[in-house]
């Protein structure tokens, strides 16, 4: 992706996120010339790679098939015990995808914060880690238990949430406009936690044509913060 696709993206959402009465701490906005000034004592968030996130899933189509997250806390799988949890802030557009996968050891619930409807696809996976198009699915969504056919989609209208355990591969976009969507999860590991049905790029290259707005986690070790 070309940087300046990512600041305009970054530009939007922040945009949003502030209209929808959501805020981020400092840090979210901090230029490289800030980050540069600062010190050991933001190992935390270098280390657990919590802030922005822009993926196109390496599609080069972003508008259908990508996400943009704010990752607010996370633990790190090298001490796990220390913070076993993350959430995050994503900002979901109408008809983009995030493709099927599952994680194998996160539960994450998803919740619709505002602005549009949210659309979850559901299939059990096998031993073998592949769809299940015949198992139907029982989850719960605000703590209510509801079973579904294999393959379903649930709507979350604004407010509500659906709990996603381990080894359940979920799709999901937005569909009446853009949302705001929290995810509230156990410890949240990028590099080793996500089954994609079809393997994807988590994480795009970038061209760099124009100056970081603000970094995206992966831009931590690229501009050599902290170290
Ligand atoms: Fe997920």
């Amino acid at each position: 992706m070309n940087r300046s696709t990512i600041n305009a993206i970054l530009r939007a959402a922040s945009a949003f996120i502030r209209e929808r009465g959501f805020h981020l701490p400092p840090f979210a906005y901090w230029t490289l010339e800030e980050w540069r000034t600062r010190g050991a004592e933001c190992a935390e968030i270098v280390d657990n790679r919590l802030g922005w996130d822009v993926t196109d899933f390496g599609t080069g189509d972003f508008a259908h098939t990508g996400l943009t997250l704010f990752t607010l806390r996370n633990g790190n799988p090298r001490d796990p015990a220390r913070k076993p949890y993350a959430e995050k802030i994503l900002v979901v557009e109408e008809g983009q995808v995030t493709p099927l996968h599952f994680h194998w050891r996160k539960t994450e619930d998803i919740i619709n914060r505002g602005g549009g409807a949210l659309t979850v696809q559901l299939y059990a996976s096998t031993s073998d880690e592949r769809l299940d198009e015949s198992q139907a699915i029982t989850v719960s969504i605000d703590g209510i238990r509801r079973t579904v056919a294999a393959g379903s989609i649930v709507r979350l209208q604004p407010g509500e949430s659906i709990t996603l355990p381990p080894r359940l591969y979920h799709a999901f976009w937005g569909d009446t406009g853009r949302v705001l969507v929290g995810e509230v999860s156990s410890l949240n590991d990028d590099a080793s936690d996500n089954r994609f049905l079809h393997p994807i790029g988590r994480f795009p290259a970038i061209d760099e044509d124009e100056p970081p707005l603000y970094l995206l986690c992966t831009d931590y070790e690229r501009f050599s913060i902290l170290r």
